[in-house]
């Protein structure tokens, strides 16, 4: 084997067309992220036919940008094509997959499939080498999960939710109080500014031991809240709401990765992982529990680049799958409800 290996990957899960190349799981030489976003605001969500027809008409262009920021003139230069094969929708993930299936036979290169999920936990590998046992907390879009892992392709479901994901909510929240799509960056925002005991929101912690999540309890307070007040002709307080929305969800968060800790207490690392890993709040309030009460565990919390979806997180899961010899077929196709649990089987 060569000294140094290159990963090309390809993420077109939801509404993010990217395409990095990475060098031995760890160095990133291109992390090229086209977002859809202001296609899909004014319907409030993506539209998964025109997130398909937008990665169409992008993966190219990601591509070509991607090779020229790594200085490398041709695809012939690097060792691997990693790409998305799961969980997210059937259309974007496809168009991905087919440009890394073309590119793999193309210039006969070794095919990985990765699951989006080992992707964002691998995320943190960019910026610090991961030390096994870990926990991780999954907050996305459409996740909402407590991992354990005790090596580089293991990983095993602790808890998770039991109905909207963390980022859902947060855009669901979000929407109610006209904020654009995604709101949870915007929602984060207001959150600082108010009073976080304005409102009152339930929060849902489920039987003592349980790891697991709900959180479509809130959304629908935070729904009540906000009907009952427009029936009574009276306006919402938009930025105590999002601050009592938020400290509701933190506080769920938070008890369930200190009682999750204090069932793992060999964890060396706890990594932050997903979209929803940019909430400022949610951030210092780890950093605040680990310092306080676990300093004896690392706190890995990715830079917000790579909180969202990007290919660089895919490319550096690829990697120890890559060192494994644990290749795809060229008949890879998509698995939109891909967990974690699949790849056990
Ligand atoms: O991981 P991600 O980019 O896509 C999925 O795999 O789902 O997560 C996107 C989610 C969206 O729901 C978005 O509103 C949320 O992450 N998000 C945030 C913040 N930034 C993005 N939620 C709360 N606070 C933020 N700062
Ligand atoms: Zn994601």
């Amino acid at each position: 084997m060569k000294e140094d290996q290159l990963i090309l990957a390809i993420e077109s899960s939801c509404d993010e067309t990217s395409v990095a190349i990475v060098k031995n799981g760890e160095e990133l030489l291109a992390n090229i992220v086209a977002s859809q976003v202001k296609s899909h605001m004014r319907f409030g969500g993506v539209v998964p036919e025109v997130a398909s027809r937008h990665h169409v008409e992008q993966i190219t262009q990601i591509l070509t940008m991607a090779l020229e920021k790594a200085g490398l003139d041709s695809v012939e230069k690097v060792d691997a094509i990693a790409v998305t094969q799961g969980p997210g929708l059937v259309g974007p993930l496809l168009v991905g997959i087919t440009a890394a299936k073309t590119l793999a036979f193309l210039y006969d290169k070794p095919l990985i499939g990765v699951n989006h999920l080992a992707g964002h936990i691998f995320a943190s590998r960019l910026v610090y080498p991961l030390e096994y046992p870990l926990l991780s907390l999954i907050v996305s879009g459409g996740h909402t999960e407590l991992v354990w892992m005790e090596h580089d392709n293991d990983f095993r479901v602790l808890g998770e939710t039991l109905d909207d994901a963390v980022g859902e909510a947060y855009d669901k929240v979000g929407r109610l109080i006209d904020l654009p799509y995604p709101a949870g960056k915007h929602l984060d925002q207001l959150a600082h500014e108010g009073d976080a005991k304005f409102y009152d929101i339930p929060r849902a912690l489920l039987e003592e031991d349980s790891l697991d999540f709900s959180f479509s309890g809130m959304k629908s307070a935070v729904m009540n809240t906000v009907h009952n007040l427009h029936q009574r002709g009276q306006s919402v307080n938009s930025v105590d709401l999002a601050a009592s929305f938020q400290a509701a969800v933190i506080e769920v968060l938070l008890t369930k990765v200190d009682r999750a800790m204090s069932m793992n207490p060999a964890a060396k690392q706890f990594v932050l992982a997903g979209g929803v890993a940019a909430n400022s709040g949610l951030r210092s309030a780890l950093e605040c529990l680990f310092r306080e009460k676990y300093p004896q565990t690392k706190l890995l919390i990715p830079p917000l680049s790579l909180c969202g979806d990007n290919a660089a997180m895919i490319a550096a899961a690829a990697y120890p799958l890559y060192l494994a010899g644990d290749f795809s077929r060229l008949d890879l196709n998509a698995r939109p409800d891909m967990d974690f649990r699949d790849e056990i089987d």
